[in-house]
């Protein structure tokens, strides 16, 4: 069995786990808003076509924002197409994802639905085919209360308050060839300030996300982010980061994103920490992860031209939730710097729940990890001091073999382990110290984990693979320390109550 050593105290912590760690996106992509969030005719469906069955389980993931209308999407769509009466909005061309976009959902429809599932919205701008004028009408159209154009236009359109977006990205991932309208990172950085300003002119009290790297991959990493926050620092709130993992073929390399996804954060967060200075500014960015996930990368355009084709439809093994949650405790622990982080996407597109048309939903095996960090908001992430084994992998070198995060929600009482342990063949202790919380029980361990690593769920075993109770007890001695077993390839949530 191998052992690790954890050192914390209650009084130390990394930062705050708030609601916007746990955010998501949906994009019109695929069978994301139409035959997803969005089919009216379906037995689910309310008067606006909203499926309820989606939104109930949406609910229950306690989402803090959803990002939205995209994703590639953005950068060739003008807003002004998804506004106004349904058979008056013209059917377009989605060439990003090669779609037919009749736009019978737009702003307003995203605005009320978001509302059903009880989260707020982190908008986005076109800078591809946009500009800053269309931008700037997009906040008024919004955020004005009334008594100009577009507030009045939105009110038109029946919606009397605002829908108060505070959170708006400007652009998306501007720095990949396969965006429409990518620019070198100089003349992004020129076009999303004067965006950035227009937009703020509008509403001082929004917040922005600059366009960062679209992933670690691309050339210009991280020279991109360090132009871009040149030309943007005392505009931006926040620097993007994108980063999707997938299996490419040894299973150690999979289970170590974690420590890839740490060092890019880890990187930005540098890359601040300069311009920062370098600008001799006071004001601190942010990171804002706004698109991560697994995605197993397949031909996207090889379907002729139609309404909502399935595209990116993974479906999700355990051996992908165990990576998956390696990857929530690294944002969990960098949450000193990363304020917002976006699941890509929600519903139907690499997501962690799936419909059928006419038919019922499911939950991937995704769905569990994400819920059950997100039961965590308003938690303090603590320091953590831990001494795991390594294990060597091929593309990382040496490896910790169990990554972990604990988090602390004093008004419940509750701390909240959990726990990757990627040893294919051991077993690993946990033990920690709790003594500075006081008293502490156990509460409940629950843990992923079992023989087939590509078990699945799906429409005909929606309950293949879930998170159960773990079959060993943790040792809680008088002294507050604690040690719990975690299995072979296994993904642990294990919860203790200060008394
Ligand atoms: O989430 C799928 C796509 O991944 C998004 O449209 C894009 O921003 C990224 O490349």
């Amino acid at each position: 069995m191998k052992q690790v050593k954890c050192v914390v105290d209650k009084d130390f912590y990394v930062g705050t786990a708030g609601t916007e760690l746990f955010s998501s996106f949906i994009e019109h992509l695929g069978r994301a808003v139409y035959n997803g969030i969005y089919e009216p005719g379906h037995p689910e469906a309310d008067s606006r076509g909203f499926r309820k069955d989606v939104i109930q389980c949406i609910k229950e993931m306690s989402i803090g924002l959803i990002r939205y209308p995209g994703g590639n999407f953005l950068s060739n769509y003008d807003w002004k197409d998804g506004i106004g009466p349904k058979d008056k909005r013209p059917v377009r061309l989605d060439l990003a994802w090669k779609s037919i976009e009749t736009n019978e959902f737009g702003i307003d429809e995203f605005a009320d639905w978001t509302k059903e599932c009880g989260a707020g919205i982190m908008g986005a701008v076109n800078l591809g085919t946009g500009n800053p004028k269309d931008a700037a009408e997009l906040v008024e159209y919004c955020n004005h209360p009334s008594g100009t154009y577009w507030s009045d236009m939105r009110i038109a359109n029946g919606h009397k308050d605002p829908h108060n977006i505070k959170v708006w990205c400007l652009g998306n991932e501007m720095d990949g060839p396969w965006q429409i309208g990518q620019m070198t990172s100089d003349d992004y950085g020129k076009k999303a300030r004067e965006t950035a300003k227009i937009m703020r002119l509008v509403d001082p009290s929004i917040k922005l996300v600059a366009c960062g790297s679209s992933t670690t991959r691309i050339p210009t990493y991280p020279e991109w982010d360090r132009t871009v926050l040149e030309h943007l620092y005392e505009y931006a709130d926040y620097l993007s980061l994108h980063r999707y993992y997938e299996n490419e073929g040894n299973d150690d390399d999979f289970l170590a994103s974690f420590y890839d996804m740490d060092s890019f954060i880890k990187t930005i967060a540098g890359t601040v920490g300069y311009v920062k200075a370098k600008t001799r500014s006071k004001k601190q960015v942010f990171l804002s992860f706004d698109e991560w996930n697994i995605w197993y990368m397949q031909n996207q355009t090889d379907h002729p031209w139609q309404k909502a084709p399935e595209l990116l439809e993974d479906n999700y093994s355990l051996l992908d939730s165990l990576v998956f949650g390696g990857l929530v405790c690294t944002l969990l622990n960098n949450c000193d710097m990363v304020k917002m982080a976006c699941l890509a996407q929600l519903i139907n597109v690499i997501a962690p729940v799936m419909t059928k048309p006419g038919g019922g939903i499911f939950k991937q095996t995704t769905y569990y990890p994400f819920v059950q960090a997100a039961e965590c908001a308003g938690g303090k992430v603590l320091k953590t001091f831990v001494n795991s084994p390594e294990k060597e992998t091929p593309m990382y070198g040496a490896v910790p073999g169990v990554q972990s995060s604990l988090v602390y929600q004093e008004e419940k009482g509750v701390i909240t382990l959990f726990a990757l342990n990627s040893f294919n063949n051991d077993s690993a202790e946990f033990s920690v110290d709790l003594r500075s919380f006081g008293n502490v029980e156990f509460l409940s361990h629950s843990e992923m984990s079992g023989g087939d690593l590509h078990a699945k769920n799906s429409f005909a075993e929606p309950q293949k693979v879930l998170p159960r109770e773990a079959k060993t007890m943790p040792v809680v001695d008088s002294a507050g320390k604690i040690s719990v077993v975690f299995q072979p390839l296994s993904w642990n949530t294990v919860k203790f109550r200060v008394k």
